[in-house]
């Protein structure tokens, strides 16, 4: 969690980054699931993802995916707490999420009640390549399918949007997550390279 944790205070500087560079190439074969078009999806969820809804207690629970972008900073920061990240300026992350190219949040919802307990960015050129940040899933939802779940999703959207360079930087604790995606650590021995200001 180092880099992260260090990229989001800001303080990088003068360390060494240890998460790895990652990326994964979706041709036309890419996976697809069944998810609704419109900006709010909801379930079923990608192969374990029904699976996953059935481990949650009570019938009346259903996860949501959405695109709006317009989030309560406060619930996004709550959810980067939970998994200890360290806490960025709001108008920064404010501003990081207006300019993203594609954000998804995921949402549990019971009965009347809704609480974010995912979310992930991605930022793009529009035309090639896009880079996630901010994946994260809620210590409570986690190990259930979500994570991977989310992943697909926004894939899914941004292979919908013809892009199909995927890359993202992984802390090594989380790059087998990445690697049941389908993600490549250092492919071809391309290698993450790292500008910090002295
Ligand atoms: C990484 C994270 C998003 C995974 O979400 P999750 O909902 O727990 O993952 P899933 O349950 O969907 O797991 C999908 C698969 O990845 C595997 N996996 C999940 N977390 C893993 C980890 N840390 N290391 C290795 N494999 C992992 C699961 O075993 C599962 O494998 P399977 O498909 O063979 O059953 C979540 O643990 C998280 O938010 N961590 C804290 C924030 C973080 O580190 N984000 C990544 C920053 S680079």
């Amino acid at each position: 969690m180092g880099f992260w944790k260090n990229l989001f205070s800001g303080s990088v500087r003068g360390e060494s980054p240890e998460a790895m560079a990652s990326s994964v190439n979706y041709g036309a074969s890419g996976e697809e699931f069944p998810l609704g078009a419109g900006e709010v999806s909801s379930q079923t969820l990608p192969d374990s993802g029904s699976q996953s809804l059935s481990r949650f207690a009570g019938s009346n629970v259903r996860v949501f995916f959405s695109t709006d972008r317009d989030l309560d900073l406060y619930e996004l920061e709550e959810l980067c707490d939970a998994v200890g990240w360290s806490r960025r300026p709001l108008r920064k992350v404010k501003k990081a999420i207006q300019h993203s190219f594609l954000v998804v949040s995921m949402w549990e919802v019971r009965g009347a009640k809704r609480r974010l307990i995912g979310f992930c960015r991605a930022t793009s050129d529009h035309a090639f390549n896009a880079t996630l940040w901010d994946v994260v899933v809620h210590p409570d939802y986690q190990g259930k399918g979500l994570g991977k779940a989310l992943m697909k999703f926004l894939i899914k959207k941004l292979r919908s949007e013809d892009i199909s360079n995927i890359t993202l930087f992984a802390d090594p604790h989380v790059v087998d997550f990445y690697r049941t995606l389908g993600f490549m650590p250092d492919p071809e021995g391309i290698k993450g390279m790292f500008w910090y200001p002295d």
